[in-house]
């Protein structure tokens, strides 16, 4: 057996989640990811037989959902109440490896200090079944509180086109690496299948939902392309709240943005520019 410390996935969930906390999107426990894993990269490492304790199938509230579909799935986790600032230091602590059962999680590695996984649980395990639904090598969902998206919350339209066409016009390349925009969720209790559920409808069209006032969830293949997706808005937004009590002297041109999309060959949402 492989030493789990080395695998890669749990590597990278140690670069990621020190890469969000210094970028200072992550205070405390904010933030948490879910990263499906196949079960033969899971057995080089761990015996699959051996679980070590189950847990409730949701986090801290009752939740109604049927993820009939995840059953017998993969995933390692970051724990509730866990700092991301910690993980790098002590990964067995601060994360998981679970498989989905029919009415619990089997925990096979981590949560030493007897955790669990996120209380985000449900919105994370209804993201990956509506994702999947679009795209099958959908791996990946993050969610963070990424300080420049925040602050635009309070200071822009809770609007998807107005909210998706400010960010488009921050950077160049925005629209090429969000082209389906973003999706926006009115402020609602996290940690709930209400909001779960909400973030999942959207998904079946967005792979970026912002969470007024609260963060953003993110969805994709990889770690890479799902922190890859959250930066670039971060970024966007960065800009725009730099820029926002300024007068505007120049910005990318709707005409602009096509040229773009047609270049990179990229299906967009065209209800969201104003040819
Ligand atoms: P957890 O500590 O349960 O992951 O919650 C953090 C968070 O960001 C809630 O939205
Ligand atoms: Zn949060």
């Amino acid at each position: 057996m492989k030493d789990i410390m080395a695998a890669p996935f749990v590597r990278e969930m140690c670069a990621t989640t020190a890469n969000m906390y210094r970028l200072g999107w992550d205070e405390r426990n904010g933030g948490n990811i879910s990263y499906m894993l196949d079960e033969k990269e899971v057995k080089e490492y761990l015996d699959i037989d051996n679980v070590i304790r189950t847990i409730p199938l949701m986090g801290v509230n009752e939740v109604d959902i049927d993820i009939t579909p995840l059953v017998g799935k993969y995933f390692i986790v970051t724990g509730t109440g866990k700092y991301f600032k910690n993980v790098e230091a002590d990964p067995e602590t601060n994360l998981g490896i679970v498989r989905i059962a029919k009415n619990n999680i089997e925990l096979l590695w981590g949560y030493k200090d007897g955790g669990r996984p996120t209380s985000e649980f449900p919105a994370h395990m209804m993201s990956h079944m509506a994702r999947l639904k679009v795209d099958p090598e959908n791996r990946v969902v993050i969610h963070s509180h990424p300080t420049n998206t925040l602050a635009m919350n309070y200071v822009h339209e809770l609007d998807e086109k107005k909210f998706t066409h400010t960010l488009w016009e921050m950077c160049t390349e925005c629209i090429v690496v969000f082209p389906e925009g973003v999706g926006i969720l009115p402020w609602m209790l996290c940690g709930t299948s209400e909001i779960g559920k909400a973030t999942a409808k959207k998904m079946e069209e967005f792979r970026l939902v912002v969470w007024a006032m609260h963060g953003i969830y993110g969805a994709g293949k990889t770690l890479d392309e799902t922190f890859g997706l959250i930066e670039t808005v971060e970024k966007a937004a960065q800009i725009y709240m730099l820029t926002a009590h300024l007068p505007r002297v120049n910005t990318i041109k709707d005409e602009d943005m096509v040229k773009l999309v047609e270049l990179f060959g990229v299906k967009y949402r065209k209800d969201f520019l104003d040819l």
